[in-house]
């Protein structure tokens, strides 16, 4: 009998690459996935606790689902993710009308569970950890519709510790998948159409260091060679774990996107001491000038918490020093604010909330003004666009979207008369950027090119 299945995905990528590993695994059960909440038999709601807005939000939507149910065990309703790992049989608690909690370690047996209770079972809670990686045996998604870029996740947890952050504790120690079933993934992804992929984790530079099989750079460099594929990006660097193998990777691979997010949180020494990042403001400097050697047009972009315990405003002006000197071509930046098992929530001279506020804000309108000047630079250049799909049909036409290897968005129209392949996601094309907006750029269709879709990004014509 055929189920549906709505998954309400709140956080970061590794969350949306669960969110495909649970459909994926409850695909044999029957459970296909649909886009309206309201039909489904099944809700999951993948969660979130990386700050105190994002768990706020979980328990705002599951309030807001009691409405969806018709009795006790209809729909069911599933927490999965990072929420249910730290707060367990609590949510049964707070959230009468939720029917399982599942952890982050608990997507393979989600199957099980979900049996349990269509069987009868009321309310079940699985927050076990597990000692080492399992692999999926679910074959990748392919009851899914076809995307062209994906998240591939390489690595789970996370070892560093740094003492805001409550990853290490609801993720567990870090475990690298091996090898040889990160690139099978991608060659099946690859044959269903993909031609991106981004290789996930927290910390990718110390991929594989553990289990001694191979370096981050080893990896990519084999991921670089698989045919078919366009372009490799990853997420998330430990500047303190940039290795010089690595940043020659940008020099050197045909596939690999000319852009790195290497969040630094903070500009001030101290405050990157209490943080527990390991690296100090000039390590972090020096490796973004020998990124820049090996590739001047390299994008970079970075996380900031501003406001964190004991920062001062000079401290604070650091950061935004550390800012102008880099020049980032974006940013993420957060108030600080105090997670459950994250040392520094004991920690003294908390900012006041008004004081968190004006700093973001102060942070943020400066890097709008380099963003924009960034992506001015842009503005005459021909770029290589990967496309991703239409973004509107008007008037004038059709308009495409895509991104630049530098991860820019970049909107063009297709002139009917000019156009000699008919554009498709997933092709090379090269567009001529004629205006820089505040987040996209716009330009003009200069016709289709040859892979890979990661080189002459450049050159201006
Ligand atoms: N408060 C605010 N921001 C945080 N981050 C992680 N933990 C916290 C916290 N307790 C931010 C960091 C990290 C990003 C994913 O979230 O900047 O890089
Ligand atoms: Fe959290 Fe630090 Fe690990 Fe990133 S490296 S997940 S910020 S503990």
């Amino acid at each position: 009998m055929l189920k549906s299945l709505y998954i309400h995905t709140i956080g970061c990528q590794m969350n949306v690459y669960d969110a495909r590993r649970m459909a994926a695994k409850l695909h044999p059960l029957g459970y296909q996935l649909v886009a309206d909440e309201k039909k489904a038999d099944l809700i999951i709601v993948n969660t979130c606790s990386i700050r105190e807005k994002a768990e706020q939000k979980v328990f705002s939507y599951l309030g807001r689902l009691a409405g969806l149910k018709k009795n006790k065990d209809n729909p069911i309703l599933a927490v999965g993710g990072c929420v249910a790992q730290q707060e367990g049989r609590k949510i049964l608690k707070r959230v009468p009308h939720v029917n399982l909690v599942f952890g982050t370690h608990a997507i393979n047996r989600l199957p099980g569970l979900i049996r349990a209770i269509e069987k009868g079972q009321k309310r079940l809670v699985d927050v076990e950890m597990l000692a080492a990686l399992e692999e999926t045996e679910a074959s990748p998604q392919t009851f899914e519709k076809p995307a062209i870029s994906r998240f591939v996740t390489i690595m789970q947890g996370c070892d560093n510790y740094c003492t805001y952050c409550v990853v290490p504790f609801v993720r567990g120690p870090e475990m690298s998948r091996q090898p040889q079933a990160i690139l099978n993934e991608i060659k099946i992804l690859v044959g269903q159409g993909v031609r991106e992929v981004t290789l996930l984790g927290q910390n990718v530079n110390s991929y594989g260091r553990k289990e001694n099989t191979t370096s981050f750079a080893a990896l990519l460099k084999m991921v670089d060679t698989i045919e078919g594929l366009k372009r490799v990006r990853f997420t998330t660097s430990h500047p303190k774990d940039l290795s010089s193998e690595l940043i020659s990777c940008f020099g050197s691979l045909e596939k690999l996107c000319r852009h790195i997010h290497l969040p630094v949180q903070s500009g001030a020494n101290r405050i990157l001491k209490r943080m527990n990042r390991k690296y100090t403001r000039k390590l972090y400097l020096e490796r973004i000038a020998a990124l820049r050697q090996q590739c001047p047009d390299i994008a970079i972009t970075s996380d900031f918490i501003v406001g964190f315990p004991g920062e001062t405003d000079a401290e604070f002006g650091d950061t935004l020093d550390l800012i102008r000197e880099v020049g980032y071509d974006g940013l993420f930046a957060f108030a600080y604010s105090d997670r459950p098992l994250a040392p520094a929530r004991h920690y003294h001279a908390k900012v006041p909330e008004t004081l968190k506020k004006q700093r973001l804000q102060e942070l943020l309108s400066l890097q709008n003004a380099i963003t924009l000047r960034k992506n001015k630079e842009n503005v005459g250049r021909t770029v290589t666009v990967l496309l991703e799909g239409l973004s509107a049909t008007n008037g004038s036409g059709q308009q495409w979207s895509g991104r630049t290897s530098q991860n820019k968005i970049v909107n063009f129209h297709v002139n009917e008369d000019l156009q000699k392949t008919r554009p498709a996601p997933g092709d090379s094309v090269a567009v001529k950027i004629e205006v820089a907006l505040a987040h996209s750029l716009k330009g003009l269709y200069r016709g289709h090119l040859q892979d890979p879709a990661n080189k002459g990004t450049h050159h201006a014509t």
